[in-house]
Protein backbone atom coordinates (compact mmCIF):
# COMPACT_ATOMS: atom_id res chain seq x y z
CA UNK A 1 0.00 0.00 0.00
CA UNK A 2 1.23 3.39 -0.81
CA UNK A 3 0.58 6.64 1.08
CA UNK A 4 -1.73 7.65 -1.26
CA UNK A 5 -3.87 4.14 -0.70
CA UNK A 6 -7.23 5.54 0.59
CA UNK A 7 -8.16 3.48 3.18
CA UNK A 8 -11.85 2.99 4.96
CA UNK A 9 -11.73 0.85 7.99
CA UNK A 10 -14.81 0.23 8.67
CA UNK A 11 -17.74 -2.22 11.05
CA UNK A 12 -15.26 -1.37 14.26
CA UNK A 13 -17.25 -3.08 17.20
CA UNK A 14 -15.49 -0.54 19.01
CA UNK A 15 -13.77 2.57 17.45
CA UNK A 16 -11.58 4.41 20.36
CA UNK A 17 -11.38 7.82 18.78
CA UNK A 18 -9.33 9.36 22.53
CA UNK A 19 -11.00 12.46 20.60
CA UNK A 20 -12.14 15.92 22.17
CA UNK A 21 -11.14 17.06 25.85
CA UNK A 22 -7.00 18.78 25.60
CA UNK A 23 -4.25 16.41 26.24
CA UNK A 24 -3.17 15.73 28.34
CA UNK A 25 -5.56 13.70 30.13
CA UNK A 26 -6.15 14.06 33.60
CA UNK A 27 -8.41 12.95 36.45
CA UNK A 28 -11.83 11.63 34.92
CA UNK A 29 -10.80 12.54 31.44
CA UNK A 30 -7.95 9.48 31.65
CA UNK A 31 -10.77 7.48 31.20
CA UNK A 32 -12.89 8.63 28.61
CA UNK A 33 -12.30 6.89 25.36
CA UNK A 34 -14.90 8.49 22.82
CA UNK A 35 -16.05 5.54 21.88
CA UNK A 36 -18.13 4.56 18.74
CA UNK A 37 -19.72 1.49 18.33
CA UNK A 38 -19.67 0.03 14.66
CA UNK A 39 -17.24 2.77 14.04
CA UNK A 40 -15.38 3.99 11.02
CA UNK A 41 -12.34 6.11 9.81
CA UNK A 42 -11.20 7.26 6.33
CA UNK A 43 -7.80 7.36 5.99
CA UNK A 44 -6.01 9.32 2.77
CA UNK A 45 -2.47 10.65 2.07
CA UNK A 46 -1.74 9.05 5.31
CA UNK A 47 -3.90 11.58 7.09
CA UNK A 48 -7.41 10.59 8.82
CA UNK A 49 -10.15 12.34 6.86
CA UNK A 50 -12.77 11.47 8.76
CA UNK A 51 -13.85 9.19 11.83
CA UNK A 52 -17.40 8.13 13.22
CA UNK A 53 -19.88 5.30 12.45
CA UNK A 54 -19.44 3.32 9.63
CA UNK A 55 -22.98 4.18 8.01
CA UNK A 56 -21.93 8.32 8.07
CA UNK A 57 -18.44 7.92 6.24
CA UNK A 58 -19.61 5.12 3.54
CA UNK A 59 -20.88 6.88 0.91
CA UNK A 60 -17.58 9.15 1.36
CA UNK A 61 -15.52 5.87 0.96
CA UNK A 62 -17.32 4.88 -2.15
CA UNK A 63 -17.06 8.48 -3.73
CA UNK A 64 -13.07 8.12 -2.51
CA UNK A 65 -12.81 4.73 -4.29
CA UNK A 66 -11.05 3.57 -0.79
CA UNK A 67 -10.09 -0.05 -0.12
CA UNK A 68 -12.45 -1.23 2.45
CA UNK A 69 -10.81 -3.02 5.26
CA UNK A 70 -13.87 -4.95 7.93
CA UNK A 71 -12.74 -4.53 11.54
CA UNK A 72 -16.29 -6.41 12.56
CA UNK A 73 -15.72 -7.72 15.98
CA UNK A 74 -12.67 -5.93 16.03
CA UNK A 75 -11.22 -2.75 18.61
CA UNK A 76 -9.46 0.08 16.46
CA UNK A 77 -7.84 2.25 18.17
CA UNK A 78 -4.55 4.93 18.01
CA UNK A 79 -1.13 3.36 17.35
CA UNK A 80 0.59 2.62 20.68
CA UNK A 81 2.88 5.41 22.53
CA UNK A 82 5.99 4.01 23.72
CA UNK A 83 7.59 6.95 25.64
CA UNK A 84 10.45 5.45 27.09
CA UNK A 85 12.67 3.08 26.46
CA UNK A 86 16.55 2.25 25.86
CA UNK A 87 16.17 0.17 22.76
CA UNK A 88 19.99 0.00 21.64
CA UNK A 89 22.18 -2.56 23.59
CA UNK A 90 24.20 -5.30 23.27
CA UNK A 91 23.90 -8.59 24.33
CA UNK A 92 21.63 -9.14 27.37
CA UNK A 93 21.32 -9.72 31.40
CA UNK A 94 20.92 -13.34 31.94
CA UNK A 95 23.55 -13.54 34.47
CA UNK A 96 21.50 -10.72 36.50
CA UNK A 97 18.60 -12.44 36.16
CA UNK A 98 19.92 -15.37 37.97
CA UNK A 99 21.32 -13.51 40.39
CA UNK A 100 18.61 -12.10 41.46
CA UNK A 101 16.31 -15.02 41.43
CA UNK A 102 18.55 -16.51 43.62
CA UNK A 103 17.89 -13.23 45.68
CA UNK A 104 20.69 -10.72 45.26
CA UNK A 105 19.82 -6.90 45.31
CA UNK A 106 20.78 -4.93 42.59
CA UNK A 107 23.65 -3.58 44.37
CA UNK A 108 25.54 -6.30 44.99
CA UNK A 109 24.70 -7.53 41.26
CA UNK A 110 26.56 -4.69 40.21
CA UNK A 111 29.41 -5.20 42.81
CA UNK A 112 29.74 -8.57 40.83
CA UNK A 113 30.05 -6.40 37.67
CA UNK A 114 26.78 -6.94 36.21
CA UNK A 115 24.26 -3.79 36.05
CA UNK A 116 24.68 -1.00 33.43
CA UNK A 117 28.35 -0.90 33.71
CA UNK A 118 27.72 -4.88 32.18
CA UNK A 119 25.81 -3.18 29.44
CA UNK A 120 28.17 -0.90 28.89
CA UNK A 121 31.10 -3.20 28.50
CA UNK A 122 28.93 -5.00 25.96
CA UNK A 123 27.90 -1.92 23.79
CA UNK A 124 31.83 -0.69 23.44
CA UNK A 125 32.79 -3.84 21.79
CA UNK A 126 29.57 -3.90 19.93
CA UNK A 127 29.90 -2.64 16.05
CA UNK A 128 27.44 -0.15 14.79
CA UNK A 129 26.17 -2.22 12.36
CA UNK A 130 25.62 -5.11 15.09
CA UNK A 131 23.62 -2.09 17.19
CA UNK A 132 21.51 -1.28 14.09
CA UNK A 133 20.70 -5.26 13.32
CA UNK A 134 19.49 -5.78 16.77
CA UNK A 135 17.96 -2.38 17.40
CA UNK A 136 15.73 -2.60 13.81
CA UNK A 137 14.60 -6.16 14.69
CA UNK A 138 13.38 -4.89 18.34
CA UNK A 139 11.61 -2.17 15.85
CA UNK A 140 9.77 -5.18 13.99
CA UNK A 141 9.01 -6.34 17.34
CA UNK A 142 7.35 -3.49 18.79
CA UNK A 143 5.11 -2.84 15.25
CA UNK A 144 3.99 -6.31 15.86
CA UNK A 145 2.92 -5.34 19.76
CA UNK A 146 1.43 -2.18 18.00
CA UNK A 147 3.41 0.50 18.59
CA UNK A 148 3.92 3.17 15.94
CA UNK A 149 5.97 5.90 17.80
CA UNK A 150 9.02 4.98 20.26
CA UNK A 151 11.51 7.21 22.12
CA UNK A 152 14.57 5.41 22.35
CA UNK A 153 17.28 6.54 24.91
CA UNK A 154 21.08 6.39 24.90
CA UNK A 155 23.26 5.50 28.10
CA UNK A 156 24.75 2.17 28.01
CA UNK A 157 27.96 4.53 25.95
CA UNK A 158 28.91 6.15 28.91
CA UNK A 159 31.45 8.26 26.98
CA UNK A 160 31.86 10.45 23.85
CA UNK A 161 32.36 7.82 21.54
CA UNK A 162 30.13 5.01 22.77
CA UNK A 163 27.44 7.55 23.11
CA UNK A 164 27.80 9.20 19.94
CA UNK A 165 27.60 5.46 18.59
CA UNK A 166 24.02 4.98 20.21
CA UNK A 167 22.89 8.51 18.85
CA UNK A 168 24.28 7.19 15.51
CA UNK A 169 22.35 4.09 15.14
CA UNK A 170 19.34 5.84 16.58
CA UNK A 171 19.32 8.42 13.80
CA UNK A 172 19.83 5.28 11.27
CA UNK A 173 16.95 4.02 12.98
CA UNK A 174 14.80 7.39 12.29
CA UNK A 175 15.97 7.13 8.42
CA UNK A 176 14.83 3.18 7.75
CA UNK A 177 12.38 2.43 9.97
CA UNK A 178 8.66 1.88 10.07
CA UNK A 179 7.85 3.47 13.46
CA UNK A 180 8.39 7.22 14.32
CA UNK A 181 11.32 7.83 16.57
CA UNK A 182 12.30 10.09 19.19
CA UNK A 183 15.60 10.29 20.06
CA UNK A 184 16.52 11.04 23.53
CA UNK A 185 20.40 11.70 25.34
CA UNK A 186 20.71 9.87 28.41
CA UNK A 187 23.54 10.95 30.05
CA UNK A 188 24.85 10.51 34.26
CA UNK A 189 22.81 6.81 33.73
CA UNK A 190 25.79 5.20 35.67
CA UNK A 191 29.57 6.34 37.03
CA UNK A 192 32.44 4.62 34.73
CA UNK A 193 34.49 2.90 36.42
CA UNK A 194 38.09 5.69 35.35
CA UNK A 195 35.82 8.21 37.28
CA UNK A 196 35.00 5.93 40.58
CA UNK A 197 34.61 8.21 43.56
CA UNK A 198 34.80 11.37 41.41
CA UNK A 199 31.09 11.53 40.49
CA UNK A 200 31.48 15.43 40.54
CA UNK A 201 34.30 15.22 37.93
CA UNK A 202 32.10 12.90 35.62
CA UNK A 203 29.29 15.24 35.68
CA UNK A 204 32.04 18.23 34.17
CA UNK A 205 33.15 15.83 31.73
CA UNK A 206 29.58 15.10 30.37
CA UNK A 207 28.80 18.90 30.26
CA UNK A 208 31.65 20.11 28.98
CA UNK A 209 32.36 17.15 26.38
CA UNK A 210 29.53 14.84 25.22
CA UNK A 211 26.21 17.07 25.62
CA UNK A 212 28.47 19.73 23.24
CA UNK A 213 29.21 16.93 20.56
CA UNK A 214 25.90 15.29 20.47
CA UNK A 215 24.45 18.75 20.64
CA UNK A 216 26.44 20.09 17.58
CA UNK A 217 25.55 17.64 15.61
CA UNK A 218 21.72 17.75 16.48
CA UNK A 219 21.65 14.22 17.66
CA UNK A 220 18.93 14.26 20.38
CA UNK A 221 15.31 15.72 20.63
CA UNK A 222 15.67 15.12 24.59
CA UNK A 223 17.97 14.74 27.21
CA UNK A 224 17.40 12.39 30.11
CA UNK A 225 19.52 11.70 33.65
CA UNK A 226 18.89 9.30 36.49
CA UNK A 227 18.56 10.94 39.08
CA UNK A 228 18.43 8.38 42.65
CA UNK A 229 20.28 7.71 45.43
CA UNK A 230 21.92 5.00 43.45
CA UNK A 231 23.08 7.54 40.61
CA UNK A 232 23.34 10.99 40.72
CA UNK A 233 21.76 13.66 42.77
CA UNK A 234 19.31 16.52 42.35
CA UNK A 235 21.69 19.23 42.01
CA UNK A 236 23.91 17.06 39.36
CA UNK A 237 20.93 16.26 37.08
CA UNK A 238 19.55 19.86 37.06
CA UNK A 239 23.18 21.21 35.64
CA UNK A 240 22.59 18.30 33.33
CA UNK A 241 19.51 18.96 31.88
CA UNK A 242 20.04 22.95 31.69
CA UNK A 243 23.34 22.50 29.35
CA UNK A 244 21.01 19.88 27.05
CA UNK A 245 18.27 22.82 27.06
CA UNK A 246 21.18 25.17 26.21
CA UNK A 247 21.30 22.87 22.71
CA UNK A 248 17.51 22.96 22.53
CA UNK A 249 16.94 19.30 24.02
CA UNK A 250 13.98 18.72 25.82
CA UNK A 251 14.59 17.08 29.55
CA UNK A 252 12.99 14.21 31.08
CA UNK A 253 13.97 12.59 34.15
CA UNK A 254 14.23 9.25 35.41
CA UNK A 255 12.86 10.07 39.09
CA UNK A 256 12.66 9.08 42.42
CA UNK A 257 12.37 5.12 41.14
CA UNK A 258 14.29 3.50 43.79
CA UNK A 259 14.37 5.73 46.38
CA UNK A 260 13.50 10.00 46.85
CA UNK A 261 16.10 11.67 44.99
CA UNK A 262 14.27 14.85 44.28
CA UNK A 263 13.59 14.19 40.60
CA UNK A 264 10.44 15.12 40.55
CA UNK A 265 10.79 18.12 42.15
CA UNK A 266 13.22 18.98 40.06
CA UNK A 267 11.60 17.65 36.93
CA UNK A 268 8.57 20.13 37.35
CA UNK A 269 11.06 22.73 38.22
CA UNK A 270 12.96 22.86 34.82
CA UNK A 271 9.56 22.11 32.85
CA UNK A 272 10.61 18.57 32.03
CA UNK A 273 8.06 16.82 29.65
CA UNK A 274 8.01 13.64 31.76
CA UNK A 275 9.43 12.38 35.01
CA UNK A 276 9.32 8.86 35.35
CA UNK A 277 9.00 5.93 37.40
CA UNK A 278 8.47 7.78 40.38
CA UNK A 279 7.70 4.65 42.76
CA UNK A 280 9.34 6.44 45.52
CA UNK A 281 7.74 10.03 44.67
CA UNK A 282 5.99 11.49 48.13
CA UNK A 283 2.74 13.13 48.81
CA UNK A 284 4.21 16.98 47.85
CA UNK A 285 5.91 15.53 44.79
CA UNK A 286 2.53 14.29 43.72
CA UNK A 287 1.21 17.23 43.99
CA UNK A 288 3.65 19.56 42.70
CA UNK A 289 2.89 17.33 39.28
CA UNK A 290 -0.75 17.67 39.46
CA UNK A 291 0.58 21.05 39.40
CA UNK A 292 2.38 21.01 36.27
CA UNK A 293 2.64 19.98 32.85
CA UNK A 294 5.26 17.19 33.26
CA UNK A 295 3.62 13.58 32.83
CA UNK A 296 4.22 11.14 35.07
CA UNK A 297 5.09 7.98 33.34
CA UNK A 298 4.79 5.00 35.06
CA UNK A 299 6.76 1.80 33.76
CA UNK A 300 5.39 -1.00 36.30
CA UNK A 301 7.68 -3.15 33.29
CA UNK A 302 10.37 -2.71 35.57
CA UNK A 303 8.59 -3.09 38.57
CA UNK A 304 7.51 -6.55 37.85
CA UNK A 305 10.69 -7.71 36.34
CA UNK A 306 12.53 -6.53 39.61
CA UNK A 307 11.11 -7.81 42.24
CA UNK A 308 7.00 -7.56 41.65
CA UNK A 309 6.45 -6.15 45.29
CA UNK A 310 5.98 -2.46 45.26
CA UNK A 311 4.37 -0.37 42.29
CA UNK A 312 4.24 3.66 41.74
CA UNK A 313 1.47 5.26 43.29
CA UNK A 314 -1.02 5.54 39.70
CA UNK A 315 -4.28 6.04 41.76
CA UNK A 316 -2.77 8.72 43.89
CA UNK A 317 -1.30 10.36 40.78
CA UNK A 318 -4.65 9.92 38.71
CA UNK A 319 -6.87 11.66 41.74
CA UNK A 320 -4.68 14.57 42.21
CA UNK A 321 -4.93 15.33 38.70
CA UNK A 322 -1.47 14.21 37.11
CA UNK A 323 -1.27 13.55 33.63
CA UNK A 324 -0.05 9.86 33.58
CA UNK A 325 1.15 7.78 31.11
CA UNK A 326 2.75 3.90 30.61
CA UNK A 327 5.82 3.31 29.21
CA UNK A 328 7.79 0.08 28.47
CA UNK A 329 11.05 1.19 29.77
CA UNK A 330 12.42 -1.58 27.02
CA UNK A 331 16.05 -2.42 28.77
CA UNK A 332 18.43 -5.09 28.98
CA UNK A 333 18.23 -5.04 32.70
CA UNK A 334 14.87 -4.25 34.56
CA UNK A 335 12.31 -4.71 31.45
CA UNK A 336 13.19 -7.18 28.39
CA UNK A 337 9.83 -6.56 26.64
CA UNK A 338 8.03 -4.21 24.00
CA UNK A 339 4.94 -5.38 25.01
CA UNK A 340 2.98 -2.50 25.98
CA UNK A 341 -0.09 -4.51 26.09
CA UNK A 342 1.12 -6.35 29.14
CA UNK A 343 2.23 -3.22 30.49
CA UNK A 344 -1.26 -1.75 30.34
CA UNK A 345 -2.59 -5.12 32.20
CA UNK A 346 -0.50 -4.61 34.85
CA UNK A 347 -0.76 -1.03 35.61
CA UNK A 348 -4.57 -2.62 36.06
CA UNK A 349 -4.01 -5.46 38.05
CA UNK A 350 -0.77 -3.56 39.88
CA UNK A 351 -1.86 -0.32 40.12
CA UNK A 352 -5.57 -0.43 40.29
CA UNK A 353 -5.48 1.58 36.57
CA UNK A 354 -9.05 1.03 34.89
CA UNK A 355 -8.38 -0.50 31.15
CA UNK A 356 -9.82 2.56 29.59
CA UNK A 357 -7.34 4.63 32.09
CA UNK A 358 -4.27 2.73 30.52
CA UNK A 359 -5.12 2.91 26.73
CA UNK A 360 -5.42 7.11 27.19
CA UNK A 361 -1.99 6.69 29.23
CA UNK A 362 -0.41 4.44 26.50
CA UNK A 363 -1.63 6.58 23.64
CA UNK A 364 -2.69 10.47 23.95
CA UNK A 365 -0.65 11.05 27.06
CA UNK A 366 2.40 9.23 26.14
CA UNK A 367 2.32 11.45 22.58
CA UNK A 368 1.77 14.45 24.72
CA UNK A 369 4.97 13.81 26.79
CA UNK A 370 6.64 13.27 23.61
CA UNK A 371 5.16 16.75 22.38
CA UNK A 372 3.49 15.12 19.45
CA UNK A 373 -0.21 15.26 20.78
CA UNK A 374 -1.07 18.35 18.04
CA UNK A 375 -0.29 15.30 15.48
CA UNK A 376 -0.64 11.44 17.33
CA UNK A 377 -2.67 9.81 20.00
CA UNK A 378 -5.92 10.13 18.49
CA UNK A 379 -8.20 8.86 16.18
CA UNK A 380 -9.75 12.52 14.61
CA UNK A 381 -9.97 14.35 11.13
CA UNK A 382 -6.57 16.04 10.33
CA UNK A 383 -4.18 13.88 12.60
CA UNK A 384 -1.63 11.39 11.73
CA UNK A 385 -3.05 8.12 10.44
CA UNK A 386 -1.45 6.04 12.94
CA UNK A 387 -3.97 3.44 13.88
CA UNK A 388 -4.34 -0.56 14.88
CA UNK A 389 -6.64 -3.25 14.49
CA UNK A 390 -6.99 -5.42 18.07
CA UNK A 391 -8.46 -8.91 17.44
CA UNK A 392 -11.04 -8.33 20.25
CA UNK A 393 -14.42 -7.20 20.34
CA UNK A 394 -14.00 -5.38 23.76
CA UNK A 395 -11.46 -2.59 24.17
CA UNK A 396 -11.62 -4.33 28.02
CA UNK A 397 -10.18 -7.73 26.89
CA UNK A 398 -6.51 -6.08 25.60
CA UNK A 399 -5.53 -5.91 29.49
CA UNK A 400 -7.60 -9.15 30.50
CA UNK A 401 -6.43 -11.58 28.06
CA UNK A 402 -2.50 -10.39 29.57
CA UNK A 403 0.52 -11.14 28.79
CA UNK A 404 -1.00 -12.24 24.57
CA UNK A 405 -0.36 -9.89 21.36
CA UNK A 406 -4.05 -8.63 20.38
CA UNK A 407 -2.69 -6.08 17.53
CA UNK A 408 -3.50 -8.19 14.47
CA UNK A 409 -2.81 -4.99 12.10
CA UNK A 410 -0.74 -2.17 12.34
CA UNK A 411 -1.44 1.22 10.49
CA UNK A 412 1.14 4.45 10.25
CA UNK A 413 0.68 6.93 8.40
CA UNK A 414 -1.80 5.00 5.97
CA UNK A 415 0.46 2.16 5.67
CA UNK A 416 0.32 -1.26 7.00
CA UNK A 417 3.79 -1.30 9.00
CA UNK A 418 3.04 -4.94 10.44
CA UNK A 419 0.13 -7.21 10.11
CA UNK A 420 -0.61 -10.53 11.90
CA UNK A 421 -3.57 -11.57 9.48
CA UNK A 422 -3.36 -15.42 8.06
CA UNK A 423 -1.99 -15.59 4.68
CA UNK A 424 -4.41 -15.42 1.69
CA UNK A 425 -6.11 -12.98 3.93
CA UNK A 426 -4.12 -9.64 2.18
CA UNK A 427 -6.70 -9.25 -0.65
CA UNK A 428 -6.30 -5.54 -1.86
CA UNK A 429 -8.57 -5.46 -4.91
CA UNK A 430 -10.68 -2.68 -4.63
CA UNK A 431 -13.87 -3.98 -5.43
CA UNK A 432 -13.41 -6.56 -2.48
CA UNK A 433 -13.92 -5.77 0.92
CA UNK A 434 -10.95 -6.66 2.95
CA UNK A 435 -11.98 -9.17 5.91
CA UNK A 436 -9.94 -9.74 9.16
CA UNK A 437 -10.39 -12.91 10.10
CA UNK A 438 -9.82 -14.23 13.67
CA UNK A 439 -6.62 -14.66 15.53
CA UNK A 440 -6.74 -17.72 17.27
O1 LIG B 1 14.93 2.79 33.54
N1 LIG B 1 16.90 3.38 35.94
C1 LIG B 1 17.82 3.37 35.15
N2 LIG B 1 17.75 2.88 33.93
C2 LIG B 1 16.99 1.76 33.53
C3 LIG B 1 17.65 0.49 33.86
C4 LIG B 1 18.73 0.25 32.93
C5 LIG B 1 19.47 -1.03 33.16
O2 LIG B 1 19.42 -1.64 34.23
O3 LIG B 1 20.15 -1.42 32.19
C6 LIG B 1 15.55 1.86 33.98
O4 LIG B 1 15.03 1.01 34.69
FE1 LIG C 1 14.51 3.81 31.96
Amino acid sequence: MRNSQTLFFRNASQLLTLAGGPAPRRGRALAELGIVRDGGVLVADGMIVKAGRTRDLAREAKRLKALEIDCRSRVVMPGLVDSHTHLVFAGSRLGDFEQRIRGKTGREIARAGGGILFSARQLAQASQRDLLTRASRFLEQAALFGTTTIEIKSGYGLDVPDELKTLRVIRQLMKASSIEIVPTLLVAHALPRRFRGRKGDYVRFIIQNLIPEAGRRRLAECIDCFCDPTAFDHRQCRRILEAGAAFGMTPRVHADQTGRSGGTQLAVSVAAASADHLDHASPGDIEALARSNVVATLLPGANFFFDSRTYPPARALIEAGAAVALATDFNPGTCPTLNLQFIMSLSCTAMKMTPAEAIAASTINAAYSLRRADRLGSIEAGKQADLIVMGVDDYRKIPYFFAANHCVLTVRQGQVIASRLKQGSRGTRRSRSHALPAIS
